[in-house]
């Protein structure tokens, strides 16, 4: 079986064997038995929006707002999206940032789908198996339209909660930078919450940048429960510590209640509150002197389904990038690479079903590159050859950074053709990215 991007169509093996396009590898039809079908219709268009500063951007949007909708679902639920473009002139696809849909629901332009001109629409249908918090933006020339406001939030709870959970305060906080001005919000743009003494409060902070961010969380101790939307094992309590969030990543923040107002900070700038009501004081701490919580030697370590420092590795990859003379638009500039190629013409890396793979992955430039695959968690096995010592760290997307050196690996279990790319979408756009795909 050799499965091909959907341009073109599904091609004639020439009598070796069956081709498949990816187009074809669609999603779930009905949901998990007591779930639902939640249906969304997400409009691209461009428009005015106020930031919680009170500053007016002009945007694109879906349905007018940044972030758009937030896309929501109970584990088990079949999420249906109906993507439609109104004014937008580059088109529009969505992408499921995180989430293992089936390939022809992952909105990769060209690859999976052909983009969603004005007038068009695309249908996405997948079942919400996987909990966490995710994000969804748009794939095509997406270092514009993912700065100018093309994305979302997409959140997905397990079926069975703990008994407390009705009472939790569940907050989901993507950052993102509007030209200038950096902003960490709920979806409708609230900065202020409260909470009662002593209830369970999660903040799902979601980066939707293209650099990292520091984050810190004063006045309170917090355990970080989930790390791209994955839940860690046995995450330790820390105080004082701030978290260095990787383009595109997410953590999911947890405490309780304390009597005293408690601030996540961004970058050092006073962004959410929590307050417990009455008239408690603020918080005294200054977080911008806090060490930075190394994720590798974090919870506690447990098994994981493969040995991929052993012998299991059946597929090796070794990606080094760096900013080289690649050929860009037909004629050779300076660009960011990978292997010393501009995407379109990195080699595809070519897998099969059940393999077993290492990606190496070497930053030989001064730039941070936040390694992104498409339709798989991968866990970190090592950095700069130190091992990972904590909770199996399952991660959508890593950041590695100048002169560092990252072991990974996953099994190959979604078959179809899958971007590999710098989530510093500018990168991306200039040739960081590549193609792998099952054959
Ligand atoms: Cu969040 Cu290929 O991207
Ligand atoms: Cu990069």
């Amino acid at each position: 079986l050799l499965f091909l991007p959907s341009e073109p169509a599904a091609v004639d093996g020439g009598g070796t064997g069956q081709t498949v396009s990816v187009a074809d590898l669609r999603g779930a039809g009905e949901p998990a038995p007591g779930g639902e079908v939640r249906r969304y219709t997400l409009t691209a268009r461009v428009a005015t929006v106020r930031l919680p500063t009170g500053r007016e951007v002009e945007a694109w949007t879906f349905d007018g707002r940044v972030p758009g909708p937030p896309v929501t679902a109970t584990e088990g639920d079949v999420i249906e999206v109906t993507l439609r473009n109104t004014d937008i002139g580059d088109g529009v696809t969505l992408h499921w940032h995180g989430y293992d849909v089936p390939c022809g629901e992952d909105g990769a332009p060209g690859v999976t789908q052909d983009v969603v001109r004005p007038g068009g629409e695309f249908v996405y249908r997948f079942r919400a198996d996987q909990t966490g918090t995710y994000w969804y933006h748009t794939h095509q020339a997406s270092h514009r339209g993912v700065r100018r406001g093309l994305f979302g939030t997409l959140v997905v709870t397990p079926r069975d909660r703990p008994a407390d959970d009705a009472r939790r305060l569940d907050l989901t906080l993507p950052v993102h930078t509007y030209d200038d001005t950096t902003v960490l919000a709920d979806p409708d743009g609230r900065t202020e919450h409260t909470a009662a003494v002593d209830t369970p409060v999660r903040l799902r902070v979601v980066n939707t940048d293209s650099v990292p961010h520091r984050l810190a969380l004063a006045g309170t101790p917090f355990r970080v429960a989930a790390v791209d939307g994955r839940d860690l094992n046995r995450p330790g309590e820390v105080v004082r510590t701030a978290l260095r969030l990787p383009a595109g990543g997410r953590y999911d923040l947890v405490f309780v209640m304390p009597d005293r107002p408690v601030t996540l900070v961004v970058d050092d700038a006073d962004a959410v509150h929590v307050r417990p009501g009455g008239d408690a004081g603020g918080p005294v701490e200054d977080p911008s002197g806090w060490p930075e919580l190394d994720l590798l030697r974090y919870g506690v370590p447990a098994a994981v389904p493969f040995d991929a420092d052993g012998g299991d590795v059946t597929r090796h990859f070794t990606m080094v990038l760096d900013r080289g003379v690649a050929m860009v638009d037909g004629s050779p500039a300076f660009a960011q690479t990978v292997n010393g190629r501009g995407h379109p013409s990195v080699p595809d890396q070519l897998v099969a079903e059940g393999d077993l793979v290492r990606f190496t992955v070497v930053n030989r430039s001064l730039e941070t590159h936040p390694w992104h695959l498409h339709g798989h968690p991968v866990l970190v096995l090592s950095r700069n050859g130190t091992r990972a010592a904590g909770s199996p760290l399952w991660m959508d997307t890593f950041d590695v950074r100048p002169g560092e050196v990252w072991r990974v690996a996953f099994r190959a279990t979604n078959p179809g053709v899958w971007m590999n790319h710098c989530h510093n979408l500018a990168h991306a756009h200039e040739g960081m990215m590549l193609r792998l795909r099952y054959h």
